[in-house]
């Protein structure tokens, strides 16, 4: 794999130094929070969240170009995840594969291009198919990228980009002392997006939870008490504009 020479995560300077800060989010990443809650407050299953959670995916993922957003990366299914019922993560891959295929042609027709990343090793071998499908057929577009986070976790990414490091040392391809933090940035999984401008999380919870924690060191952060079925075009365009109204300064004055 190539990397950028200056990986975009390692560049906290972009847009403050070039007097952009008015600008909206280039990356927005989202939390999707409160599908369980959701469902409670109406008397239905979990899964009935989940289901109603994938329109919103649609809202969204409709609403993002015409608010300027270039990349929106969607935490579907974390690495911790997998300590739900067995049902449930069944329910979720179904969803996923559901969505993949129902919606491609869509997505597709609509200039969208599919990235994903986590840690591929524990999907199954039709949603890896789906996966690189969906990537493949989708490679040309340019309208808005869309990074589905499955199977992920900041501290599994990590770990993988440490050891890939440590490869290199001990083969003596690098010295220890050599290493900076845009070598790490340039072995995550998303070292090929521009740097994470904004994450939102919804139904009221505030934290990351284990969701791109690295790239998130400069990115603002916006909190909603809507749950994520209830989150929509009109919600994100909110968001953005919070996002216009802080002023980020990257650790200077
Ligand atoms: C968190 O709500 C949500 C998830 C763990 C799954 C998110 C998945 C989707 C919205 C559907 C599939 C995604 C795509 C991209 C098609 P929760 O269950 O933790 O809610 P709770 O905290 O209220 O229990």
């Amino acid at each position: 794999m190539t990397s950028p020479a200056v990986p975009p995560a390692a560049r906290p300077e972009t847009r403050a130094a070039s007097g952009q800060e008015s600008a909206g989010p280039r990356h927005v990443g989202i939390i999707m929070d409160g599908n369980g809650r959701w469902a409670k407050a109406r008397r239905l299953p979990r899964i009935a969240g989940h289901k109603s959670g994938v329109e919103a995916v649609r809202k969204v993922v409709e609403a993002a170009p015409d608010l300027g957003i270039e990349v929106l990366t969607l935490y579907a299914f974390s690495s911790e995840n997998w300590k739900r019922p067995e049902d449930e993560v069944g329910y979720l891959m179904g969803l996923l594969k559901q969505y993949l295929l129902s919606e491609i042609a869509e997505l597709d027709r609509n200039g969208v291009r599919l990235s994903f990343i986590g840690d591929y090793s524990r999907l199954s071998p039709d949603i890896l198919a789906l996966l690189e499908g969906a990537k493949t057929r989708t490679a040309g577009n340019t309208r808005l990228r869309l990074v589905i986070a499955l199977n992920y976790g900041s501290q599994d990414e990590i770990t993988r980009a440490v050891r890939s490091i440590a490869h290199d040392v001990a083969a003596g391809r690098m010295a220890p002392d050599a290493v900076t933090p845009a070598d790490i940035t340039a072995r995550l999984d998303t070292a090929e997006l521009p740097q994470l401008d904004l994450v939102i999380r919804t139904s009221g919870e505030q934290r990351l939870s284990n969701f791109l924690m690295w790239q998130a060191a400069y990115a603002e952060l916006v909190f909603t008490e809507q749950y994520w079925p209830d989150f929509d075009g009109e919600s994100l365009r909110r968001a953005v504009e919070a996002f216009g109204v802080r002023e980020r300064r990257y650790g200077g004055l």
